[in-house]
């Protein structure tokens, strides 16, 4: 199920530590060719091991055509990509990716960008700022992480042109640097484009301070790495009706709606199998879905027309799909 669509293939052009845990790979097409373009904020999927598919956030200069950078954090908290990354990807070896795609663009219509990045969450935020501090566009960023030598992209970003507008926050640092997040977004600002990535607890931090204080939600722009959707002693079976045939299938509660789909021969495409991606977005005709994605909106959940069948389930007996 877990695929990387329209395959390409790179090969490992340099691996970097850029800060404690935290590996850079350089990325080339494997015979040299131009790689496709791609717009600040988008991500690759990286074919980590057989099987075992990840996202991961370009992080170079979107100009450039001969290469991809990508960043990542070792994470014993996940089910194996990142130490893949770190353990078995070498300079030299060739590695299927996709294309790029981005579920996280900037806003054309942005006076004024806030940028926020936690740990990590820097990778799709540097690009970002990058390419706003290339078009001359009005922004502001704060990186925040837990100390400066898990700090990566440091030296990168102290030393450009755009450093005047980016401020480093150290959760080991004096009280005064630390990022003070109900503070600066006390009041929403007209025009002004918040975009933030990072752990799950910063994204939602920022998220629910934004819209406790009134921030519109098309200002809000947000990308979840992974997300904790695992399987839960609260699951329970339920069925779900393929529209087009009327055929049903009975989702048992150890299985995603996927894993039950494609046990009956129905293939829904996945990527990243924890609801961050929305590569698995499906309609929902009728029923009741239980939301465990971190992709939409909490007024799209609302809607309950769509779902992520890779890891959402079904408060009603029975989902109707669109397939
Ligand atoms: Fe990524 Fe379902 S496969 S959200």
């Amino acid at each position: 199920m877990t695929n990387v669509t329209a395959g390409l293939q790179v090969r490992v052009a340099s691996k970097t530590v850029e800060a404690i845990d935290i590996c850079s790979f350089e990325l080339v097409e494997a015979h040299g060719k131009p790689l496709p373009s791609f717009s600040a904020g988008s991500h690759i999927d990286v074919n980590v091991a057989e099987g075992l598919t990840r996202q991961y956030s370009l992080c170079n200069d979107p100009a450039e055509s001969h290469r991809y950078q990508i960043a990542v954090l070792r994470d014993p908290a996940t089910r194996g990509g990142s130490a893949g990354m770190h353990d078995r990807i070498q300079v030299g070896d060739l590695v299927t990716i996709s294309g790029p795609k981005n579920h996280f663009p900037l806003a054309h219509e942005a006076r004024r960008s806030l940028l926020l990045a936690g740990g990590i969450g820097v990778t799709p935020i540097l690009c970002m700022a990058e390419r706003l501090a290339v078009t001359g566009a009005d922004f502001e960023m704060h990186y925040c992480t837990r100390s400066r030598d898990r700090t990566a992209f440091h030296d990168r970003i102290a030393g450009s042109r755009y450093a005047p507008r980016v401020q480093f926050h150290f959760d080991d640092g004096p009280q005064a640097q630390k990022f003070d997040i109900a503070g600066r977004l006390a009041q929403p600002e007209a025009g002004t484009h918040l975009y933030v990535c990072g752990p799950k607890g910063f994204i939602d931090a920022v998220l629910s301070t934004a819209r406790a204080a009134g921030w519109p939600e098309p200002q809000l722009h947000y990308e979840f790495f992974s997300a904790d959707v695992g399987p839960s002693a609260s699951d329970e079976s339920f069925e779900v009706q393929i529209a087009s045939s009327g055929r049903i299938v009975v989702v048992p509660k150890d299985q995603t709606v996927v894993q039950a789909l494609a046990a009956a021969g129905i293939e829904v495409q996945t990527s990243c199998e924890q609801g961050v991606c929305g590569t698995c977005i499906t309609r929902v005709l009728e029923g009741e879905p239980d939301h465990k994605d971190l992709y939409f909106t909490p007024q799209e959940q609302a809607a309950n027309d769509q779902f992520t069948p890779c890891c959402s389930r079904s408060k009603s007996k029975r989902l109707v799909l669109d397939l």
